[in-house]
Formats: structure tokens, sequence, C-alpha cells
């Protein structure tokens, strides 16, 4: 059995900082020794000499090892379009995102594409993503294949459209289930990969293929479903016109029967008390994805609505590419902090590592395998570099507390101050990583 082991400060949630005493919300370690093996976590504790004996320990000064970040809403397709000027979302998705999307019926570009994206995550130390493909099968098998042998534990899907998108990115209610099953029976559950229904938003699906996603979904327990939710008033205007028998956006999900446990939501923006209620009661989560809501100027998600102690709503992080900016979760955090800040609440650093951490497995219902730093857990981290920048390691000589280096982090941090990441135990090569 090969052992890999760390040394350096630890950082860990254990609860829910919005919920419980953040200061007792999470355990670091200053000086630890984490011991891996068999793609799991072994051990975790104060380093000492004589527990690192026959080890080969590689010592991580000045940083910070976190389990790797998890992401809860992407396109990998669309990478290559990442920073589109100048559209709101049902333009851009006209003008851009379907445009690009069509190129993915040639099986070399997906896997280039997939090749790229995988990179791009893990040199961000992004460890698990919820993540869309195209309508094209091959687009997901490409994506597996490149998770597969890169033994990320993934979360993906083939999306299902069968309306008001280009003719070559149509299926039908009766494909969509087809190829949508094929996908799922060979992938879901293959090793580290899992398969997310995916329809994408429901402008673009007909009544016969949300009815036929959700008993798809419903067929596969421990399956995934994803698509988009309330984003943009065009958006919902659209919706209410599309689907006028259901009172609001959400209720079009809801009487199709895709809202409950393992349901992911991206965006989420102009909702209400009984959208919130609905999230809640049906144990379905929220992507929040705030580089992507600023650039289309979508609007602003009300994280604290969704973290209401009365009715919580589980919410993870999205970096939502290619809408989104970047593949950072430090940046997605800096940018949650300011739409948080525009309703007046903030988002403390604890809350943010939370997020993007133990919060986003636990919305992705993989608590208890991801994002935590203990025995049993899934051996996925993040090596955070405390002095990446000058300007970073400037600003860190004048933070004192814990919080106040992981806010500088958020705030200024992005794929440089990731230092390392491991998966399922193993450090990935940063030759590989650079590689195209
Ligand atoms: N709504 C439906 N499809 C998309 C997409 O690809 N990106 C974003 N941001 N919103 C969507
Ligand atoms: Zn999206």
């Amino acid at each position: 059995m090969t052992k890999t082991a760390i040394r350096g400060a630890v950082l860990t949630f254990t609860a829910d900082p919005s919920y419980s005493d953040p200061d007792t919300s999470y355990q670091y370690i200053e000086d630890a020794l984490v011991v891996m093996a068999d793609g799991l976590i072994e051990s975790v504790g104060e380093y000492r000499p004589e527990a690192a004996q026959d080890l080969d320990v590689t010592h991580y000064p000045n940083a910070l090892i976190c389990p790797g970040f998890v992401d809860c809403h992407i396109h990998y397709p669309q990478t290559q379009m990442i920073g589109a000027y100048g559209k709101q979302l049902l333009e851009w998705l006209n003008t851009y995102t379907f445009a690009a999307e069509q190129d993915f019926a040639d099986l070399g570009h997906a896997q280039r594409v997939a090749k790229v994206f995988l990179n791009e995550l893990l040199r961000n130390g992004v460890t698990t993503a919820a993540v869309y493909c195209t309508v094209h099968p091959q687009s997901v098998e490409a994506f597996f294949e490149r998770s597969e042998a890169l033994s990320t534990r993934m979360i993906a899907g083939k999306v299902m459209m069968d309306c008001n998108a280009p003719p070559a990115l149509l299926d039908t209610a009766e494909t969509g289930y087809a190829d949508s099953l094929r996908l799922l029976e060979k992938w879901h559950g293959r090793g580290r990969q899992l398969y997310a229904v995916t329809p994408r938003f429901a402008p673009t699906s007909t009544s016969g293929q949300l009815r036929a996603a959700a008993r798809l979904w419903r067929e596969h327990p421990g399956t995934y479903m994803q698509t988009h939710l309330s984003e943009n008033q065009g958006e919902l205007a659209w919706v209410q016109e599309l689907f006028p028998e259901s009172a609001r956006y959400l209720q079009v999900y809801n009487d199709y029967g895709l809202l409950g446990e393992r349901s992911i939501f991206g965006h989420c923006i102009h909702i209400g008390e009984d959208d919130f209620a609905d999230f809640h009661r049906h144990g379905a989560a929220m992507a929040h994805c705030p580089t992507s809501n600023l650039f289309l100027g979508s609007g602003f998600f009300k994280l604290h609505e969704a973290k209401k102690p009365s009715r919580p709503v589980k919410v993870g992080l999205g970096a939502d590419v290619g809408a989104g900016t970047s593949f950072s979760m430090l940046q997605t955090l800096g940018e949650a902090y300011k739409v948080a800040q525009t309703h007046q609440t903030g988002l403390t650093a604890l809350q943010g590592f939370y997020l993007a951490t133990k919060g986003g497995a636990e919305a992705l219902s993989l608590d208890g395998k991801i994002g935590q730093i203990a025995p049993g857990f899934e051996a996925d981290l993040a090596i955070l570099d405390l002095k990446a920048t000058p300007l970073i390691e400037f600003r860190m000589g004048f933070a004192r507390t814990l919080p106040e280096k992981l806010f500088v982090l958020m705030t200024l941090g992005d794929d440089r101050a990731v230092r390392a990441t491991y998966v399922a135990g193993k450090a990935v090569d940063a030759w590989m990583l650079r590689s195209r």
C-alpha cells in the first residue's frame, strides 16, 4: 500500500458557521500531519516526528491545507467562450453559447476541451464539480473518460434540449431520455463518476421532455438532476409565457417532478419566500454563481435568505464558466462577498470557506465522502499558498487571525494561490496541468 503524507497547517469545517458558533465550526491545526492511503485520508493530527517515521513527508510551509474545493455549477463546453462581450442571458446564449456548443458534435474537440477544462479545475484546487456537457452524448463520454483518467470525483450529464435552440443542438423527449439513460448506465457509480440528468432549463424543454427527464431521474435513485432557475428577468417572463399553468418558475420544475434530494438549481436569484420554502421542504440545492451573475448583469443572489435558520436551504458555489469569469473558488468567494454586501449582509471568511468545501459537499449530497479532512474521507486537497503574490505576502504580514488570513485569500487570491492539488491521495502532476 502506498501512503502519501503531507505536513502543514490544516483547516477543515465540521459545522456550518452560519448556524453554529463560528469559532467551533472548524478544526485548525497549525502544524499537522495528514496521511493518505488508498485514495482516502487515513489520519490527521498534530505533527509528531514519531508519527512521520517511515513516511516520505512533503512539507508545505506558509500554506494552508484545505479540502479540495467543490464547484456546484459549471459548463465545460463553454471554456472556449469565457469572457464573451456585452450581452445579457438570452442574447448571450444565442450569440455565443449555442454557437460554441455545436463544436462538441466532434469527439476530438470534446476531448481536447475536457482536458483543458479539468486541468483548469485542478489548477484552481477544485476537485469535485457538477458539470454540464452538451446535447451530444460524445461530449459526456469525453468528459467522463478524462475525469476517470484523473480519478476526480465528478458529477456530469448530457444537456437535454428539444426546443428553442438551434436545430443542431436539439434532441427529442425520446432520444434525450434514451441517450441519457445509456450514459447514466455506463458512467453513474463507475469509479468516482456520478451522473446528473440535465434538462438545460425550462425554456429549452417541452413538457414531454421535462416529464421524461423526471422519469429517468426517479428511476435511478442516487443520480442527480441539474438545471437553471430564475437567473434573469427576460427568462422569467419567457417561462411565464411558455408555462402559463404554473404560478411561478420553480413550480414548473415541481409540477414535472424535478424537485427533490440531489437536485441542483443554478442561480436562483429572482425568487421569493415560497421558493425558499419549497427548496427547504424538498431538500433541493442552490448553486450560487456570483461572477456569472455580475458578468451577465443578472442580479444578486440572496444568500442570507437561503441561510434563514427557520428553513435552511442547501447552497454551494458555482463558477458557471463561461458566463462566470473564473475557475477560481477564491475569486468566486470574493465576488460572493461583494454580492452579499449589496444586501448589507456580508459573508464572513469562515462562511465563505465553508461554502467552498463542506457546504458544497452537502449541496451535492456528498458530505461524508468529500469536503472535510478527516479519517475515511476521500483524499482530495487544495494546498493554498499564503505568499502566492508579492501583494498577498505583504498583506498577510498584517493579518493576525485565521479569519483575516482567509479573507485576504478570498479577496486577493486566484489560481496563483493554489500551490498543489491532491486527488484521491496523490499530488496532481504540475507538469501535466500545464500541458494542453
Ligand atoms: N441558462 C440556460 N443555459 C444557461 C447557460 O449555459 N449559462 C447560464 N449562465 N445560464 C443558462
Ligand atoms: Zn449554467
